[in-house]
């Protein structure tokens, strides 16, 4: 309930997690929060979420995704948390079965209505915490971008179990995420205190039920959970150097696919 500065510097140096911060009305709220916040970004700003002119943008992310590995024009291919079907739809142009899933109804419409021309793709609404819709070992790449960092951990970390769990055994997982740079964690914790955007961003998370504030993690980080939530060949990339560019990939260790 009371956390002091002190103690919860101390948490996040020893990465312990506090049992009792994580139990958590603020995940429930978030749980209950995350639909109706991302329903009110694409309506309050629908143009923002549906503009063409992001396609140099999505044109890039694709080829963030697509930098070094190899997958058939054939592939099976989900992308987690679609928005307005930015890549979706270049990811259409590129592959013959698209599935996508979001939590957001509303951002859901507008990607339909961009895709509409599309036969190759399917948009499903998730509940924002599973792929349990999806059956096991379905896809060859599941993808996400601009998703992960608004997400309190813990669905994070669910998400990595589904994604391992309805990928292929020879599959691949690319997503991107926010890296907490080594620079970040020498800055003092009290002088960001309440810079709220910044929170997530260099040092300690935003509360939970906050949609928005991005979630960063070092890339030592990353490699632990990745490798205990069963993926390995882990690669990171940051293209540009800015925190929000780290580009994560891993594959389903082959012994403990379902
Ligand atoms: C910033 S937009 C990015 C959209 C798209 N990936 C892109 O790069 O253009 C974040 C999207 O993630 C979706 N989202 C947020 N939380 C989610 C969750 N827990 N599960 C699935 N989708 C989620 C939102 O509804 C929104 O469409």
């Amino acid at each position: 309930m009371f956390r002091s500065g002190v103690a919860k510097v101390a948490a996040i140096h020893l990465e312990v997690p506090n049992p009792c911060y994580h139990l958590t009305y603020q995940l429930r709220q978030a749980e209950s929060k995350m639909e109706a916040d991302w329903d009110r970004r694409a309506r309050g700003n629908s143009r923002r979420w549906s503009d063409v002119d992001d396609l140099k943008s999505a044109t890039s992310d694709l080829q963030k995704l697509l930098d070094g590995i190899k997958v058939r024009k054939e592939a099976t291919v989900l992308e987690i948390g679609v928005g307005s079907g930015r890549i979706t739809k270049q990811l259409a142009n590129h592959f013959e079965e698209v599935y996508g899933i979001d939590v957001s109804n509303e951002m859901i419409r507008l990607a339909i209505e961009r895709l509409r021309d599309f036969r190759n793709v399917k948009i499903d609404k998730g509940d924002g915490r599973d792929l349990s819709i999806y059956p096991n070992c379905k896809f060859d790449l599941v993808f996400s971008t601009r998703v992960f960092q608004h997400l309190p951990r813990r669905f994070f970390l669910g998400y990595l179990d589904e994604v391992h769990r309805v990928m292929k055994p020879t599959g691949m997982f690319r997503f991107q995420i926010f890296e907490r740079t080594a620079i970040a964690r020498i800055i003092p914790w009290i002088w960001l205190r309440n810079m709220r955007h910044l929170h997530g961003r260099f040092w300690a998370d935003p509360p939970d039920d906050d949609t928005w504030i991005s979630r960063s993690y070092s890339r030592e980080e990353l490699t632990r959970i990745l490798e205990m939530k069963g993926f390995f060949e882990i690669a990171m990339r940051n293209y540009s150097g800015y925190e929000g560019d780290l580009w994560v990939s891993g594959r389903p260790t082959p012994d403990i696919v379902n």
